[in-house]
């Protein structure tokens, strides 16, 4: 999607449709007064018969009939209420979607002066729910309607300073998609070979360092975690790395982001039951993420160093497949005892996350759609964030906020260590208890974190929708939640 800021007025911008916003109670923003007198008033009547509403995503569509350069005039309800950036992304996918809907390709957006947020803020929002809300899952079609979406968005400001922010923007919402296409993608298709060719082809394309690891490599290096749960499978698991190194970047900070990427969880021997397996395609969310964030983070060229670590592999049943009552040591040397091969997430991070520590990374965020905990606990709006740091936390938590994809913390006091107190080896990795399993999970992976400020996001409730969530993600399937919140977070960190 093309991004423009013009500076002059609205009235002479030519385009498919020129928006501008409405709050509840409805009222006309300043910027469409003069759209309003360009056409004779109709704004005003339409507001006072009570036909123009204001409330979240409501659409009034006029032909302008050359009154005003674009052919149509659009106003979308904000509604009222908290969170006025994500109502306003609401309201942007709502009106791009309506724009493609009538053979539009340009959206004019008229910013509004008056509101809480900054133009900057708008921007962001705008470009957001633009980008984000028209993207269609259903790319394995055969007669699938072309993905036709706004190809161009201009927003209508005199403040030329949003144009940056407008960019960022849409480069970080263009990742998302793509990060979405991946999670989306079914797993006869995506196997953990063709995550990593992904990976390095996008590498390629930003100018990214890639590494991987095959299954040998993985096994000799000691990786004990990752290779017991890869065992099920014939497809063969790979460990991916990528780095960006750039000039400039501040000497005390790496980030190291971390990824589950279970192309395919069958729960393993301790198999799901169908209903559960479902959906399973998309448990390397955080992989998927991490990977399209790196994206983001090397085309904007933040000048911060990040590694990236996505283990990648299926978990599936078999004869060659790790048993309930194996004992397996992981990279940092500790014994695990499986109780559940469902519970795999958390092993295969436990090498990644040791990994990541011993290659430098001063600061620790992984993302993984571990528990079902987490869905049943906050639904598909926030994630769980997890952290031993309370500053980390605290500034994930600004990122996460500013960026929509949004985060709630949770505990992760030292009295849970119990729960994964196991009789033969260090800990086990699930409990009969069915108490806090998303903090069990947490204070798992804790074991293998090393030193220093680490944080964990349980994004199963986030990443992937079972049904559209009535806002700008509005049908079904990967959100590709996370990819915001870590470019965010890392331009954050390159200019402290
Ligand atoms: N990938 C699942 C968690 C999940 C569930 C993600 C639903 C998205 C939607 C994870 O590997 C898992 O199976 N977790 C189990 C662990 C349990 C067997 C100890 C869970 O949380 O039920
Ligand atoms: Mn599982
Ligand atoms: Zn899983």
């Amino acid at each position: 999607m093309e991004i423009a800021v013009v500076q002059a007025p609205p009235e002479g911008v030519e385009a498919d449709a020129l928006v501008f916003p409405v709050g509840d109670p409805v009222a006309l923003p300043e910027g469409a007064r003069e759209l309003d007198r360009r056409v004779e008033g109709r704004l005003t009547r339409l507001v006072d018969e009570g036909e123009l509403k204001g409330d979240a995503g409501a659409l009034t569509l006029l032909h302008s009939d050359g009154r005003v350069v674009a052919s149509r005039i659009l106003a979308v309800g904000v509604g009222n209420g908290a969170d006025e950036a994500d109502r306003l992304r609401t309201a942007a996918a709502a009106a791009a979607a309506r724009t493609r809907d009538v053979g539009g390709r340009t959206v004019a957006w008229v910013l509004d002066p008056s509101t809480q947020l900054s133009a900057e803020e708008q921007a962001r929002a705008i470009v957001d729910g633009t980008a984000i809300g028209p993207y269609q899952a259903g790319r394995w079609k055969t007669d699938g309607e072309a993905r036709a979406v706004v190809e161009r968005l201009l927003l209508c400001t005199p403040n030329g300073e949003v144009a940056d922010e407008a960019r960022r923007a849409g480069v970080v919402a263009e990742w998302t998609n793509r990060c979405r296409d991946l999670v989306n993608a079914p797993p006869n298709e995506l196997t953990p070979e063709r995550m990593a060719a992904w990976a390095e082809e996008t590498a390629g394309r930003v100018g990214l360092s890639y590494g991987v690891l095959g299954p040998d490599e993985i096994r000799s290096a000691g990786m004990g975690a990752l290779a017991a749960v890869a065992r099920g499978s014939d497809n063969e698991p790979r460990f991916i790395t990528l780095r960006h190194e750039p000039d400039g970047a501040r000497d005390d900070v790496v980030l190291g982001l971390v990824g589950k990427a279970i192309t395919f969880d069958a729960g393993g021997l301790s198999l799901k039951p169908a209903d559960s397996m479902e959906d399973m395609k998309s448990d390397m969310g955080g992989g998927g993420a991490v990977l399209g964030a790196m994206g983001a983070i090397a085309e904007l060229a933040l000048p911060l160093r990040v590694l990236a670590v996505v283990p990648a592999c299926e978990n599936m049943p078999g004869g060659h497949a790790y048993r309930p009552g194996d004992i397996i040591t992981a990279l940092n040397g500790k014994t695990i005892e499986v109780t559940n091969t469902d519970a795999e997430g958390r092993l295969i991070l436990a090498d990644a996350l040791w990994h990541a520590r011993e290659s430098g990374a001063t600061h620790l965020l992984d993302l993984a759609t571990l528990t079902g905990g987490m869905v049943v606990a906050m639904g598909d709006y926030y994630a769980g964030l997890f952290s031993n740091d309370d500053a980390w936390l605290e500034e994930i938590r600004a990122a996460a906020e500013a960026s929509g994809d949004h985060v709630w913390p949770w505990p992760l006091h030292d009295t849970y260590r119990r729960y994964i107190e196991s009789t033969f080896a260090d800990m086990k990795n699930s409990s009969e208890l069915r108490q806090a399993s998303p903090i069990l999970a947490a204070r798992f992976l804790q074991e293998f974190t090393g030193e220093g400020p680490w944080a964990h996001l349980d994004i199963a409730g986030t990443a992937y929708l079972g049904r559209g969530r009535g806002d700008y993600y509005t049908g079904s399937g990967a959100t590709g939640y996370g990819v915001r919140l870590l470019a965010e977070l890392a331009r954050r960190l390159s200019s402290p």
